[in-house]
């Protein structure tokens, strides 16, 4: 996977020197918006940046504009940790990334400002580059959708308990945020609507094993490898991969066979142009945190 940790590597320099010195534009220093959204930006040490990697990995395979690149890059990142500060709140969660989560450091009113004001942020070169803007709207409504099941699903019967429920809320809390990173991949290298199409599919895929194996981490790591709460007391009445199939072991396998179903979805590219992807999509099931 050497391709894709150079690719991770940078991208996370990148983002992380960027966001360290990172100042919005008619931001008032008064305000504590600011300084959540600069906690959080920088939470930890900052996490993965799979999300801004996604985007660098399309864009440098296929001629893309470096400098969109980067405003996608920054952008997804910012709507990500949005998504971040409302689910911790959701979850009643105190700790990510090891560091006091932005409600617990600041208040749920500057947290819920601060999540706003990066997903407002985030929208921005959507709208300045996107032509497709209804996709993208859709994409974002699936999002909102899959954050909305995930909460209700606690307290749904169990005749509701099934994959295809499972399946809905993780295409919406966690593949419509990686599949708008596509988009913006996409946008950047300005990739035709079969292509970008294909890597949608992909990223679809992608997000299901992502967020099987964040179920599976959950169970099978501490709390202080993943840097977030661990365990029976996570997944209490969530429907999750490793309560719906019974085992670790057998969620690890449908998590597999996901990651297979994304990488399928690049037959149709040349391979030089998506191995990075495809090393992702090894890589979503093979992590440790
Ligand atoms: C956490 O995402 C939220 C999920 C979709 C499970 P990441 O695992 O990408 O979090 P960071 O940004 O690396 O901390
Ligand atoms: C992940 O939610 C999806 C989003 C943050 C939108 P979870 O609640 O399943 O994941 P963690 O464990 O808090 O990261
Ligand atoms: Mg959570
Ligand atoms: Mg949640």
């Amino acid at each position: 996977m050497e391709k894709l940790k150079d690719t991770l590597i940078r991208t996370k320099t990148k983002i992380d020197t960027t966001f360290k010195s990172i100042k919005f534009p008619n931001s008032n220093v008064l305000e504590s918006t600011n300084e959540a959204m600069y906690y959080m930006l920088n939470l930890g040490d900052g996490g993965k940046r799979i999300r801004p990697a996604i985007v660098y990995a399309i864009s440098e395979a296929f001629n893309g504009d470096e400098q969109k690149a980067f405003e996608f890059a920054k952008a997804i990142e910012f709507i990500h940790t949005y998504t971040l500060i409302i689910d911790d709140i959701q979850d009643d969660d105190a700790i990510r990334r090891n560091a006091p989560t932005c409600h617990i450091k600041f208040d749920v009113n500057t947290a819920t400002l601060a999540a706003s004001r990066l997903f407002e942020e985030g929208l921005y070169p959507f709208h300045k580059y996107c032509e497709n803007i209804e996709l993208f709207r859709k994409l974002n409504n699936q999002l909102h959708k899959g954050q909305c099941a995930d909460l209700n699903a606690e307290s749904w019967g169990k005749d509701m308990l099934s994959l295809q429920h499972l399946q809905f809320i993780h295409s919406g809390k966690t593949s419509a945020l990686i599949q708008i990173a596509i988009l913006g991949g996409c946008i950047s290298s300005k990739l035709s609507e079969q292509q970008t199409s294909k890597l949608l599919e992909y990223g679809h895929y992608l997000g299901l094993a992502f967020q099987a194996k964040d179920d599976i981490l959950s169970k099978t790591e501490t709390a202080e490898s993943l840097g977030k709460r661990a365990g029976e007391d996570a997944d209490e009445n969530k429907l999750t991969y490793p309560s719906l199939f019974g085992s670790v072991e057998n969620a690890q396998i449908e998590a597999n066979k996901l990651s297979e179903k994304a990488i399928a979805c690049l037959g149709e590219f040349e391979k030089e142009n998506v191995t990075v992807l495809e090393e992702l999509a090894k890589f979503t099931v093979q992590r440790k945190r």
